[in-house]
């Protein structure tokens, strides 16, 4: 999509179709909704004065209303979209809003539309707390964006819909200038494209999207935004004695992958990071296809495991928008891809692996596969030099029975790395739960034989016994690791968000890197 920044009037923009947001400053727990629209213009205030008077449109998050021919404006036709609530509004109802802006326009063909920035001096200050400009900037774009894909690429009867150009349309005022709009703009298109490109690769099904496949994909994006990218497979695994990844790849026929991505910030002539600069790892399980293995999962559902690489997706997406945004510190990524196959070669139940850290693993059950590869992953990367760590994990079912679909399950070794985490989360707008992965749980995964099992001795607690596993390996180095496997895919089209891959978890790791910018 074109998608262009303009600042002049909305309502003398010729366009096919022009969004304008409204919202419900009622107060009061039962209160009717009282409804206004986040623009000065009066011309677009007139237009929509009738509809909104009428009560047949309540502003709530996800709800359009469209009218045609609206009267005053150039647009042909004027679309009112629902932010929620004036108070408590976030950037986040404005992502969801120019979302579902984007996707009301799909349906009817209209290839071409427009978006009033939304004003919220609009509106009096007893009814609106602000919404910082650039980060509203920011969400509305990130919002169009990944609102204007579906995931119909296989279908042959398949019509392309998306559209093709959006004019943000904004207004400076003596509360936002034009600097900082442009800033949220662009950074809200870099983030949304990397979001996007771990979307198409999600995807993928496990027969197109290999260990190899994903290996070519992350090199050729590395290639374009000018990162440093290897891709190892089955001898370097052995040559770094990586005895937990390298059991998993062994029943495929399809070879594994070690993907290591490295983004070297430049330094002004004379300068260099400091010594102790921290070095972030991004570390991401990648099995393309995860039938559990010899412990194989039953028929129902199992072609959902196509997503088990999301979190290797969300980290090459995380790296592509890291290349562009250029901040002050380094970040390699280390994605461990591989499928999880039954086969006369495969490991089994009983096995006893030796992970690259010297570490000895009973395995109990193969489709504990997960945190297998990550172990590697995350010892390596520290080997690499990373101080800390970072992994994201489509890794238990027993964190979607806890969370559900709407909340990443969140552990951490850290506070100091947790706060950090913290802090970025409230600008990506995503939502992440902290699960307690304390000592006291390692009892959970001791082995009678090895020095650790690969599940937990009950079934209770599935979700942080997973996260101890794992933490085993981060050993002391400062380590957050999200559990994505309830938010990594989205079951229904919403409003805003089409069926399929979400993306999860991109923009907070971007926003968590940054924040180590130096
Ligand atoms: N990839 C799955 C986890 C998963 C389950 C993701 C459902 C998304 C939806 C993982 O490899 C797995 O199979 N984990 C097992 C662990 C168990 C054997 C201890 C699980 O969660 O059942
Ligand atoms: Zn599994
Ligand atoms: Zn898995």
């Amino acid at each position: 999509m074109d998608t262009k920044l303009l600042f002049q009037d909305a309502a003398g923009f010729v366009t096919p179709m022009l969004a304008v947001f409204a919202v419900d400053i009622a107060t009061g727990k039962d209160a009717e909704p009282l409804l206004a629209l986040l623009t000065t213009s009066d011309a677009i205030t007139n237009a929509a004065a009738k509809v909104l008077e009428s009560g047949e449109f309540k502003a709530t998050v996800g709800e359009s209303l469209l009218l045609h021919a609206p009267n005053g404006l150039k647009a042909e036709r004027l679309l009112i979209v629902g932010l929620g609530k004036a108070s408590g509004l976030c950037a986040d109802e404005v992502r969801k809003a120019a979302g579902t802006a984007v996707r009301a326009a799909k349906p009817r063909d209209v290839r071409d539309m427009a978006i009033a920035f939304p004003e919220d001096h609009a509106l009096s200050d007893e009814h609106l707390e602000e919404l910082p400009c650039t980060l509203t900037a920011r969400a509305l774009v990130e919002g169009a964006e990944l609102a204007n894909i579906d995931y119909d690429t296989y279908r042959s009867d398949r019509k392309d819909r998306s559209l093709r150009t959006l004019t943000v349309i904004a207004k400076e005022s003596e509360k936002s200038t034009t600097t900082e709009i442009h800033t949220g703009f662009d950074e809200g298109l870099i983030v949304a494209a990397a979001q996007n490109f771990t979307r198409s690769l999600v995807n993928e099904p496990g027969n197109v999207l290999t260990p190899t496949v994903l290996g070519e994909r992350a090199a050729a994006m590395c290639a374009e935004m000018g990162l440093t990218c290897e891709v190892y497979s089955t001898a370097k695994l052995q040559e770094l004695k990586m005895g937990a990844f390298s059991a998993v790849a062994q029943g495929s026929g399809e070879p594994p992958a070690l993907i290591v991505m490295t983004y070297e910030p430049k330094v002004a002539k004379g300068q260099a990071l400091a010594a102790d600069a921290p070095v972030l790892g991004l570390v991401g399980k990648g099995i393309t296809f995860d039938t559990g293995g010899i412990s194989i999962k039953s028929a129902d559902g199992m072609e959902k495991m196509k997503y088990d690489m999301a979190g290797a997706g969300a980290m090459i997406g995380a790296m592509r928008a890291i290349a562009q945004l250029k901040p002050k510190v380094k970040v390699i990524g280390v994605v461990c891809s591989a499928e999880n196959m039954p086969d006369g070669k495969a490991f089994k139940p009983g096995d006893v692996v030796t992970a690259m850290s010297g570490k000895t693993i009973e395995i109990i059950n193969t489709d504990a596969e997960g945190r297998l590869v990550l172990a590697d992953g995350l010892h390596y990367a520290k080997t690499l030099g990373c101080t800390h760590l970072i992994d994201a994990a489509t890794l238990t079912g027993a964190c979607v029975v806890a969370l559900g679909i709407l909340n990443v399950g969140l552990f951490s070794n850290d506070e100091a790395t947790w706060d950090k985490f913290q802090q970025a989360i409230k600008s990506s707008g995503e939502r992440f739960w902290r699960l307690p992965c304390t000592d006291d749980y390692k009892d959970q995964i001791k082995s009678q034989i090895a020095d650790i099992m690969n599940t937990g001795k009950t079934r209770w607690g599935g979700a942080i016994s997973a996260a101890m596993f794992l933490k085993e390996f981060a050993g002391d180095t400062p380590w957050v690791h999200l559990d994505i496997a309830g938010c990594a895919w989205n079951e229904e089209n919403k409003p805003w968000l089409a069926y399929g891959p979400t993306g999860v978890a991109v923009r907070s790791i971007v926003e968590w890197v940054r924040s180590y910018d130096s």
